[in-house]
């Protein structure tokens, strides 16, 4: 375990806003965690669990401890009937498990390629893409509770996991997912009906490692590499609304795009809502709204966490007055700028 006191947050988060947290403290073994219970210095302190920092925006210091997961592991184990069950430690980069399985051959992560973030993360926020989302690709995961140390199997079910969540995200602070394992079919079949994917493919056999660089060269087209430009992917989650919305929503814009989920709600795009207030490229100083994907919030170099914030909302109450639809910020707002976080973080 290592413990740095005031520790800058700069490069644990993906947007590189300046932060600073009380303690952060990087987990390297399992066996540092009842390390870490029993140390009075984070005893009473707020806790966020942080994997890649791919997910969150420090829109001030962090009042408590950060916790850095940075746990290893990758162990095939025994099939499941007609599926293959890979273990992998929640430190892992999530893309490097993507390629490292695609390569050996073994489908079913193909889709989910290049999301920035940790392993442990995956669950977390149900990652999705490209029509397949962490939740087809599951079976359980090994957490510990904070509260009392105790460790816990979570099975697909327990997970409860939904568009963009999951239990887990509704207590941050409590869970610190160990590892995950996941669930590969052996008789794979490649998903392509997201559109533009075939396209990519130019007629080739679909092969998983193929699929992969497909849905990477997607990506690197539409997407900005955090690397080069802070961000963290999708900043708002695509709101789903009920049939009778989208009717009359449809009547005043019958070009606005809709997916009709199972239970006969519609979820629409994010992206299109903001791009259509005319505010895909907008900049607040060097806070901006993504030119090439409205979906997306970059700071374009020297913006804060509070400027982020504040051009977050600015889309927000123009998606709202417009729409009448509340766009969801999908990162965490730490600390507890979202209403629903407010009593969510975790004091022992
Ligand atoms: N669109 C616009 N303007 C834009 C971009 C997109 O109007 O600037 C419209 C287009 O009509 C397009 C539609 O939005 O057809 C959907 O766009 P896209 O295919 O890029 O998908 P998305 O719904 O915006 C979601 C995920 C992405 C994921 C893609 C592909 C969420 C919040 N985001 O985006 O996830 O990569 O689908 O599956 O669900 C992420 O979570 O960080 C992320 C990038």
């Amino acid at each position: 375990m290592r413990v740095r006191a005031h520790a800058a947050l700069d490069a644990f988060n993906t947007f590189h806003v300046p932060a600073q947290c009380r303690y952060l403290v990087t987990l390297e073994q399992p066996d540092d965690v009842p390390v870490f219970l029993d140390d009075a210095r984070f005893a009473n302190l707020p806790r966020l669990i942080l994997g890649g920092g791919s997910n969150v925006l420090f829109v001030a210091d962090y009042p408590g401890v950060v916790m850095h997961i940075a746990l290893p592991g990758w162990k095939w184990l025994d099939d499941l009937g007609d599926d293959r069950l890979l273990r992998v430690g929640a430190g892992e980069g999530w893309h490097a498990v993507v390629r490292r399985s695609v390569e050996s051959g073994h489908g079913g992560l193909e889709n989910l390629s290049l999301i920035p973030g940790r392993v442990g993360a995956a669950p977390v926020q149900n990652i999705g893409a490209y029509g397949v989302e962490l939740k087809d690709r599951f079976e359980s995961l090994q957490a510990i509770d904070l509260n009392d140390g105790a460790e816990r199997m979570f099975s697909r079910d327990d997970c409860q996991f939904a568009y963009r969540h999951s239990r887990f995200k509704a207590e941050p602070g409590r869970w610190l997912i160990a590892s995950v394992v996941l669930r590969l079919p052996k008789r794979w079949e490649p998903r392509l009906d997201y559109p533009g994917v075939e396209a990519v493919l130019a007629g080739k056999a679909a092969t998983p490692a193929r699929v992969s660089d497909a849905i990477v060269a997607i990506r690197r087209e539409k997407l900005p590499d955090p690397a080069d430009i802070g961000n963290a992917g999708s900043f708002f989650k695509n709101p789903i609304v009920s049939a009778k919305r989208h009717d009359e929503l449809k009547a005043c814009c019958p070009d606005m795009p809709g997916f009709i989920l199972a239970d006969g709600r519609v979820k629409l795009s994010a992206a299109w809502l903001i791009e259509r207030c005319g505010l895909r490229g907008l900049r607040d100083g060097d806070a901006g709204v993504y030119p090439g994907h409205a979906l997306v919030l970059v700071n374009h170099g020297r913006a804060s966490g509070a400027d982020l914030w504040r051009l977050a909302t600015r889309v927000r109450a123009t998606v709202a007055e417009r729409f009448e639809v509340l766009l969801e910020p999908e990162p965490l707002i730490v600390p507890n700028a979202m209403p629903s976080q407010m009593s969510s973080h975790g004091h022992r």
